[in-house]
C-alpha cells in the first residue's frame, strides 16, 4: 500500500442477475489487485453453491432476491420488492463496514447503473458514487437517446434509425426493450432510467474497451466523462502466461465442470460448436425443437446449455438419440469452454458478457438473439466488428432448423469463415492489449483507484 493515503473501502452493489454479477464480481477482483479494500453484496444467501470466499469480501444483503425469477414473478413486482429491500438495508450494512460518514476513510459505492435510486443512498450516506453500466456503449447509447427524447418511443414506422457514433440500425437492430415496449414496461423503463442522475455520479464505468466502440464511447465522453474498464475477464483466460487471482466465480446456477471438460478433451481442436442462451431467455417450443434438430442436422459436435428449467422443452429421445455427437448440460464453466481449444464456434443469444467473452477469447459466433440488448449486439457482431454471422428468422419469427444448419456450415468452414476467424483473432488481441498493464482500460482503472484515494 502506498503511504500517506488514507484507508478506501469500496462497496459494490450488482443487480442480482448473472450477466450483471459476473462482471461486477470480476471489477471488483481487479479493484483488490490493485490493493483496494472490496465487499460485494449478494443476494443468494447461504447456499453453498452460489458464495465462494475469496480477495473480494461478500456481505450478504438478502437471500430471496435472486433474479433468475425476475421474469417469472412480474418484473414490477419485484423491482419494487428489490428497492424496498435494498433501501432499508444498504444503510445498515454501510454502518455495520464502518463506511459511514462519520468515518475518516474513503469509501465509495459501485451501484449497478441499472438502480440510480442507489446513488441517493450513498450520497446520503457520505460514500461517493460510481455507477457500473454492465452493457455496450452502444445499448447504453441508444437509451440515453430514448431518455432525452431523442429516439421516441413507440417508434415511428420508419426503415432506418439513425443514432449518433452508431451505424444505421433497423428496428430490429435497437435493444427490444426499445422496439417491443409492450413486452416488459418495467424493463424498458429500468434501462432508460439508468440516465436519470448520471451526470451526477462521480464516475461513470462501462464494460467495454475503448478500441472496440470508439466512435460511440467518444460521443459519450462528449456528454460527461466515461472510463472504459472491460473486458472484465480473468486474465489467465486473456493471457495463458499469467497466473491470475484465485479464480472464484459466483455462479447462481451450479456448472457441470468436470463433465464439460472431459468431453471437450475428447474432441478435435475446432471441431464443436458452443451453444448457450444466457442465464434468463426461455426459448418457445417450436425454436427448441429447430434448434435440436439444426445442431443434430449439423452433424457437428456440440455441447449445448439447457437449463433445467427448460429442459422440458427438448423433443422426446433428444438426448438419446444425439448422445454421440452432442453434450447437453444444464450449466457450462463458460470462459473455459470458450477458452478450450475443440472449441470451434459459439451459439449465442449475444448476452453482452457473453459476446464480449466470445470477443476477447477470439471464438467466432453465430448470433441467435433472443431480446433485452441480444439484438444491438448480434448487429455489431455480424456487421461491424465482424465476428460471426446473425442468424434469420422466417415469418413465423422462427429460426428454422435449415437456417441453423446453414449457419454453423457457414461459421465452421464457409466462403466467410477465414475472415471472420482473422477479425476474431484480431479483436482477441486489441480485447487483451486493452486490459494488460498499461492498457486503455488498466490505464482508466488505475486512475479510477488513484482518483478514489485522492477524495
Ligand atoms: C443478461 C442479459 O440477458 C444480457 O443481454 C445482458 O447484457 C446482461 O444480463 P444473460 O442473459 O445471462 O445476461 O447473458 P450474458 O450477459 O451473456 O451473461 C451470462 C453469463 O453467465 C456469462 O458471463 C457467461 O460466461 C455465464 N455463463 C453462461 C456460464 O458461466 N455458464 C453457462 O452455461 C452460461
Amino acid at each position: 500500500k502506498q503511504e500517506n493515503v488514507c484507508e478506501t473501502q469500496v462497496l459494490v452493489l450488482p443487480f442480482p442477475v448473472q450477466g450483471h454479477v459476473n462482471p461486477m464480481l470480476q471489477f471488483s477482483k481487479r479493484l483488490v489487485s490493485k490493493g483496494l479494500e472490496v465487499t460485494l453484496l449478494t443476494f443468494t444467501g447461504n447456499k453453498p453453491l452460489a458464495v465462494q470466499d475469496g480477495p473480494v469480501k461478500l456481505e450478504p444483503i438478502s437471500d430471496d432476491l435472486e433474479a433468475d425469477n425476475l421474469l417469472v414473478e412480474s418484473p414490477d413486482a419485484y423491482l419494487e420488492r428489490f428497492k424496498a429491500v435494498v433501501t432499508l438495508r444498504l444503510p445498515q450494512i454501510i454502518a455495520k463496514l464502518g463506511m459511514s460518514k462519520s468515518n475518516h476513510s474513503v469509501s465509495c459505492l459501485i451501484y449497478d447503473s441499472v438502480i440510480p435510486w442507489a446513488l441517493d443512498i450513498a450520497k446520503q450516506q457520505g460514500l461517493h458514487g460510481a455507477a457500473f453500466f454492465t452493457q455496450s456503449c452502444a445499448v447504453n447509447t441508444i437509451f440515453y437517446n430514448v431518455h432525452e427524447g431523442l429516439l421516441k418511443v413507440p417508434l415511428a414506422a420508419q426503415s432506418s434509425f439513425s443514432i449518433v457514433g452508431l451505424p444505421l440500425l433497423e428496428e430490429y437492430d435497437l435493444p427490444t426493450f426499445v422496439y417491443d415496449i409492450g413486452a416488459y414496461p418495467a424493463l424498458t423503463h429500468l434501462s432508460v432510467n439508468q440516465f436519470l442522475n448520471f451526470r451526477k455520479a462521480d464516475w461513470v464505468l462501462v464494460n467495454t474497451f475503448t478500441s472496440l466502440e470508439e466512435e460511440v464511447l467518444s460521443w459519450m465522453g462528449s456528454l460527461r466523462s466515461i472510463k472504459t474498464i472491460g473486458p472484465t475477464i480473468p486474465s489467465k483466460y486473456l493471457d495463458k502466461r499469467l497466473e491470475d487471482d484465485k479464480d472464484y466465480g459466483i455462479h447462481l446456477f451450479k456448472p457441470e465442470i468436470d463433465i464439460c471438460n472431459n468431453w471437450l478433451n475428447s474432441k478435435e481442436t475446432g471441431s464443436v460448436v458452443y451453444v448457450s442462451f444466457g442465464s434468463l431467455a426461455a426459448l418457445g417450443e417450436e425454436q427448441m425443437k429447430d434448434l435440436a434438430l439444426g445442431l443434430k442436422g449439423s452433424n457437428s459436435y456440440f455441447l449445448w446449455v439447457v437449463r433445467e428449467t427448460e429442459k422440458k422443452k427438448l423433443p422426446a429421445n433428444f438426448l438419446e438419440e444425439s448422445s454421440e455427437k452432442g453434450l447437453v448440460v444444464s450449466w457450462s464453466p463458460q470462459l473455459e469452454v470458450l477458452a478450450h481449444k475443440a472449441v470451434g464456434c459459439f451459439m449465442t443469444h449475444c448476452g453482452w458478457n457473453s459476446t464480449l467473452e466470445a470477443l476477447s477469447l477470439g471464438v467466432p459466433m453465430v448470433a441467435v438473439p433472443q431480446f433485452s440488448d441480444q439484438t444491438t449486439n448480434a448487429k455489431l457482431v455480424a456487421d461491424v466488428w465482424q465476428v460471426g454471422i446473425r442468424a434469420r428468422m422466417d415469418d413465423k419469427g422462427i429460426i428454422t432448423k435449415e437456417e441453423i444448419e446453414r449457419c454453423i456450415r457457414e461459421i465452421m468452414g464457409g466462403d466467410k469463415s477465414k475472415a471472420i476467424k482473422w477479425n476474431s483473432d484480431k479483436w482477441k488481441k486489441l480485447a487483451v492489449q486493452a486490459v494488460n498493464e498499461g492498457g486503455s482500460s488498466d490505464k482508466n482503472i488505475d486512475e479510477f483507484v488513484a482518483q478514489l484515494r485522492c477524495k
